[in-house]
């Protein structure tokens, strides 16, 4: 045998296709029966090309076409591709939350790398839950992934003012609710915001993921950055194809790439960013799946040093066209490199450092320099106390600093239909001192931890002039918002956590600084509240949500399944 033709004879897919037996025949006939010629799979990598592309998920709405520059790609190499369509996940369209379904798709990837004659995958996604949920799958099926963004959406104007999606929907809608925004105007900015295809052009999940991914090595130098609808898009994508086959020849499986260090590189790149406070979750549950260890303690250790060096909404104030312009994520990686181990391995075969040699800032207004930050704030700090025994999060640079520390009484809401019907009621007992708490919105309690954190300012405050007073939740909140808002409190009300003993007037202390979430009441008054507490009912009987809720994890934990976190490797299917 020749060398290729050893290496060939020790791909995967060869188990399904090579030997002489009736299977085997069965699956060559099979493949014969598609139309294709024997000469193309029996002497190619198979590859996969998982797509979340659908018909209801805007920010996927060009990767139908954007697969077929993948497949030129992956053919040019000398793989054979096979699209293989995977549940789209569009944040905004998807109920009760778009995360209730990031393991549901991480469960299908792997499922669907393990089931199939497959040697690697390109892993197509970019909205929010998409990136964590193919890198999960992909690293527990372990093998040569890569990973294409979909690429966020171009910048729009509104009235002169730059407008970036999630983070203006926000500000106008305050606007509308004290009367400032008209309802024609209302209407009419339904139009604007969101002006392609492609992911939020803000500093929201989705570009943070795409980002982390990017410096963690799984997708090719700047491809996160490109705008969806610009040319150079489908060239990353055509590049990235024709990678992933070398990558199969290199046997360069995920675990390569996730080591402690790349992981160390996604969190300083997070914090860098003014990355969203969901990319916590996402990289404890990515880094899981390699066993590797990561509590929110350690996530602090690595970069909650680190200040803000993209100037990007909601933190500064471009836009992910304006962060292209300026160089893209090499740019800031470039810039951030003295905080980086530049010697992790990437999708390219070479290391980090190498690959970003020749990358230049070229706008150091949108990207800053480490000694010029955007804000001082960082980007992420954990809070502990007797409110969240397990830690909860805040992203310090997107808050108010006059209310870092603060204490006040609690208003609590039990649900999100209770916070609905009352947060706009004239009658509501609020003042710009009041801590807002909204419970039984976490991982159990809302199946999936919706984004409901950022709790709405009463009108009545709005119309007083105040736009941001202290909110906290078991939930999670967009990337794209703002506010002083504490989110992810462990345990979560659900489950028994502290949260779910609070009361209305009960005094509540935020001490940023210090590291610190309390409610001012002793051990003795939480026990007595404890021991009357009851679990609210769950009305999952069924299905999905049902396994969701009896084996998800809590938020510090990255809230994936019991079953399927930490490192084990891969079984087999017996083919037969
Ligand atoms: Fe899909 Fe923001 S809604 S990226
Ligand atoms: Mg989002």
């Amino acid at each position: 045998m020749t060398d290729k033709e050893k290496r060939l004879a020790a791909l995967r897919s060869r188990r399904w296709l090579a030997p002489d037996d009736i299977r085997s025949f069965a699956h060559r006939q099979r493949l014969l029966q598609m139309g294709l010629r024997r000469e193309e799979f029996m002497t190619r990598p198979i590859v996969a090309v998982i797509n979340t592309w659908s018909d209801l998920s805007p920010c996927h709405a060009h990767l139908r076409e954007r697969a077929e520059s993948v497949k030129r790609g992956i053919l040019e190499a000398g793989g054979l591709p096979f699209e293989l369509p995977a549940m789209s996940l569009g944040e905004v369209m998807v109920k009760p939350t778009a995360m209730a379904y990031r393991n549901f798709l991480a469960m299908e990837t792997e499922e669907l790398l393990r089931s199939l004659p497959i040697d690697g995958a390109v892993l197509m996604g970019g909205c929010d839950k998409t990136t964590p949920g193919l890198l999960m799958g992909a690293i527990s099926a372990d093998l040569p992934c890569i990973y294409v963004p979909a690429g966020p959406m171009l910048n729009d104007r509104y009235k002169g003012q730059r407008v970036g999606a999630g983070t203006h929907t926000k500000t106008f809608w305050n606007d509308y609710v004290v009367g400032k925004v008209s309802q024609p105007e209302w209407v009419a900015l339904e139009a604007r915001m969101t002006r392609s295809p492609g992911t939020c052009n803000t500093m929201g999940t989705a570009s943070t993921m795409t980002s982390i991914t990017e410096a963690m090595g799984f997708s090719l130098p700047g491809a996160s950055s490109i705008p969806a609808m610009d040319a150079a898009h489908p060239r990353m994508a055509a590049a990235s194809g024709a990678r992933i086959v070398d990558m199969i020849w290199e046997d360069l499986r995920p675990r390569r790439l996730l080591t402690a260090d790349s992981v160390r590189n996604a969190i300083a790149v997070h914090m860098a960013l003014g990355g969203s406070t969901n990319a916590v979750v996402h990289l404890i549950a990515i880094a899981g799946r390699a066993g590797i260890p990561l509590t929110l303690q350690q996530y602090i250790e690595a970069g909650g040093d680190i200040p803000v060096l993209a100037n990007l909404y909601p933190t500064g104030d471009h836009l992910m066209e304006d962060f292209y312009y300026a160089g893209g994520l090499p740019a800031l990686l470039k810039e951030l490199a003295p905080r980086l181990h530049l010697e992790c391995l990437t999708a390219t075969g070479r290391t980090l450092g190498e690959n970003i040699e020749s990358a230049v800032n070229l706008d150091p207004e949108v990207i800053r320099p480490l000694s010029s930050p955007v804000v001082q704030a960082q980007a992420l700090a954990v809070l502990r106390g007797n409110l969240a025994p397990s830690g909860a999060v805040i992203k310090p640079s997107a808050a108010s600093e006059r209310l870092l520390e603060h204490t006040g009484p609690a208003l609590v809401f039990d649900s999100m239909e209770d916070m609905t019907r009352r947060i706009h009621d004239p009658e509501l007992a609020v003042d710009e001192n009041t801590v807002l708490v909204l419970r039984n919105g976490g991982p159990v309690g809302a199946s999936g931890m919706p984004e409901w954190g950022n709790l709405p300012i009463p009108k009545k405050l709005l119309e007083a002039g105040v736009h941001d007073i202290v909110r906290i939740s078991d939930s999670r909140m967009s990337g794209t918002h703002a506010g002083t808002c504490v989110l992810h409190v462990s345990p979560e009300a659900a489950v028994g956590g502290p949260l779910a003993l609070v009361r209305t007037g009960d005094m509540i202390r935020l001490d940023v600084p210090a590291g610190r979430l309390d409610v001012l009441l002793d051990e003795a008054q939480l026990e007595e509240r404890r021991q009357q507490w009851k679990p609210p009912k769950t009305d999952r009987k069924r299905g999905y949500l049902r396994l969701y809720v009896e084996h998800v994890s809590q938020a510090d934990q990255g809230c994936d399944f019991d079953f399927l976190s930490g490192w084990q490797e891969p079984d087999e299917p017996v083919i037969f």
